[in-house]
């Protein structure tokens, strides 16, 4: 989604900017734009449709020197991907503006300052607000009070960030719904919509508040106000994953390196939390051992592949900490009339912690009168995090990849702490416990041994380049993993891919399979095993290509049209963590041979801070 850069220095901020949109890339996007208040005190602007790389050819021609400016990354929602489309939006030649996020009345907005003379050349919403902010600031005395006037008119939701020329050396940003944070350097200060954006400059950072309104200024001056107006302090907090988070090393793709760091960060997701024979419970917080022991009910919300995340975990909750459990994708609660039983849990999954409606719905749920609200989460001081009662961070570190990877199996490792943190509460045999607490400690090294499969999953993956579909099989806990793997393959190769229980396949799916329809399947050894082997006997029979991830126990071996790739033997609970490792793989694979951008797939976005 959108990204914002903007920054205050003592020196010339093109190349801050400029590296500041590189870092965002990852965000998804589809045009980019730049402007810079010159040294004469001149408002300059430069856009392109494309890549960053697009603009920075566009700098090297014609440069825009200066100490104050704004830059933009743009995923379009209205308005095709164009230049005058592309942020920054001006108003005259004075005044510039970046936004992220969706102003709601901007038709309304668009029509009084029409009638009021002013001119729009885009389609977008963003337009009405660099008018808006123009008009009061004939009327006001300084920017800052120019944008907090024109900020009441707005509905929506929004990041900002505004220069003019008026007003040289200011940067104003605002953030309502949408991230935004402040780096702190020494005589400069910056905006960014994440840290990753300005780790080149500096490694501080304010997390901005909702309603919130910052001044950068020369100097490296930084005011924060609240929603009220009032001059507040937010605390300056350190990063601490290191720039070379945010680089792929030697990696060919962000992809890649995640995929390969998943035996480390699962271990730093387990780091601390385990005890002898049990999960720790403390570390959801102080209050958690109490309010767990309450909890009667657990609801799950989440987006994409963290919605599969929820859609594993009810099956490990009810089985181990015996409570019913609702798992739901986030833009469908937040507008269902959800009846909430006394004593629920609310639980919310989200890599980024700014999902729109995740976010939106944690909103919503704390209205509803649940009994306390958790984060799983992978980004510290996100508004997730910020905004619920208890959270757990999934401990992976910076994900740049638009296709999730590590984030997800760390929210599975955390699901599963709290699987044990609530089944020990709720008297989960102490047998059962250990043996659990004890699979986990080993779970990185079999991670670390699938992952060294990679040659024969890459062997797999030209099957599949030329086909336009395909299917995904699993059972029980390994039916959200199909599903994950169905969602990996679709996002970066663009193949159509569809997953379904495999009990499912008779009820429709069988009509698809021929030779031309790959049937991947997860057969881990549990106790679904025998019925899944049947199933893919039904998919064998019609000629299709079956390509199965199995125990290296269960006894399923390759023959004619079927190729197995056996995995490490698991604790059979841990199961859709292992066997979500070869999926990933496969996907990856897939997407290279297709050429396809496996780091930033077409109009898909990594962080959707829009609903
Ligand atoms: C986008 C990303 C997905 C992600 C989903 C939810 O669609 O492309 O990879 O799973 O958002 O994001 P969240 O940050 O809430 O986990």
């Amino acid at each position: 989604m959108c990204g914002i850069v903007g920054a205050v220095a003592e020196r010339n901020v093109e190349a801050i900017l400029l590296e500041g949109l590189r870092r965002l890339e990852y965000r998804g996007y589809d045009s980019a734009g730049m402007a810079v208040v010159s040294p004469q005190g001149a408002l300059q602007r430069r856009r392109a449709v494309g890549k960053v790389a697009a603009l920075a050819e566009c700098l090297g021609d014609a440069p825009l020197p200066g100490r104050c400016g704004i830059a933009h990354t743009r995923w379009a929602t209205h308005g095709r991907p164009s230049e005058t489309n592309a942020h920054p939006h001006q108003s005259g030649e004075g005044l510039a503006v970046v936004h992220n996020g969706i102003i709601e009345n901007h038709e309304a907005l668009r029509r009084e300052l029409v009638a009021d003379g002013y001119r729009f050349d885009s389609e977008t919403d963003t337009e009405v607000v660099a008018h808006l902010v123009a008009r009061e600031r004939g009327r006001h005395a300084d920017l800052l009070a120019a944008v907090r006037h024109a900020l009441a008119r707005l509905e929506g939701a929004y990041a900002l960030a505004v220069v003019s020329a008026d007003d040289p050396g200011t940067i104003v940003g605002a953030r309502k719904g949408s991230p935004l944070v402040v780096g702190v350097g020494i005589g400069e200060a910056f905006l960014g919509s994440d840290p990753l954006a300005l780790l080149q400059v500096t490694d501080r950072f304010v997390y901005l508040e909702e309603g919130d309104v910052v001044r950068l200024s020369a100097g490296g001056r930084v005011e924060v106000f609240d929603a009220a107006g009032a001059a507040v302090k937010r605390e300056v907090q350190t990063f601490e994953h290191g720039d070379g988070a945010a680089s792929k090393g030697d990696y060919r793709h962000f992809m890649l390196k995640e995929i390969h760091e998943q035996p480390a960060v699962i271990a730093a997701a387990l780091e601390g939390r385990l005890g002898e024979r049990a999960a720790l419970v403390e570390s959801f917080g102080p209050e958690a051992e109490a309010l767990f022991s309450r909890v009667r009910q657990v609801h799950i919300v989440a987006c994409g592949t963290s919605y599969h995340a929820g859609m594993v975990a009810r099956y490990w909750l009810e089985r181990f900490a015996g409570v019913p459990v609702q798992v739901e994708v986030a833009s469908e609660y937040r507008y269902r009339r959800v009846v909430v039983p006394e004593d629920t849990l609310f639980v919310t999954l989200s890599q980024s912690g700014e999902t729109a409606d995740t976010l939106a719905a944690l909103r919503f749920a704390r209205e509803r009168g649940y009994l306390a609200s958790l984060a799983i989460c992978n980004v510290p001081g996100s508004s997730l995090v910020r905004e619920s009662d208890l959270c757990l961070m999934t401990q992976a570190g910076p994900e740049i990849g638009v296709a999730s990877t590590k984030a997800f199996t760390t929210q599975l490792t955390a699901l599963m702490l709290l699987t044990l943190a609530l089944g020990r509460v709720r008297d989960l045999a102490e047998e059962t416990q250990a043996e659990l607490v004890a699979a986990l400690r080993g779970l990185p090294r079999l991670v670390e041994r699938v992952l060294a499969l990679d040659p024969q999953i890459e062997a797999l993956s030209t099957a599949f380049a030329e086909k336009h579909h395909a299917l995904f099989l699993g059972r029980g806990a390994h039916f959200p993993i199909a599903l994950e793997g169905a969602l990996k393959l679709k996002e970066i190769s663009y193949i159509h891919a569809e997953a379904y229980p495999a009990g499912e396949l008779k009820h429709g799916p069988l009509a698809l399979v021929d030779s031309e329809m790959p049937v991947i399947s997860v057969a881990p050894n549990d106790e679904l095993l025998d019925k899944l082997k049947s199933n893919l006997q039904e998919v064998r029979a019609r000629g299709g290509e079956l390509f199965v991830f199995a125990d290296e126990r269960v006894g399923i071996e390759e023959a004619e049209g079927i190729r197995v790739l056996h995995l490490p033997h698991v604790h059979e609970a841990l199961a859709p963590i292992l066997y979500t490792l070869p999926l990933q793989l496969l996907s990856y694979h897939v997407a290279v041979l297709k050429g396809t951008d496996v780091d930033q797939p077409r109009n898909l976005a990594k962080s959707v801070t829009v609903e």
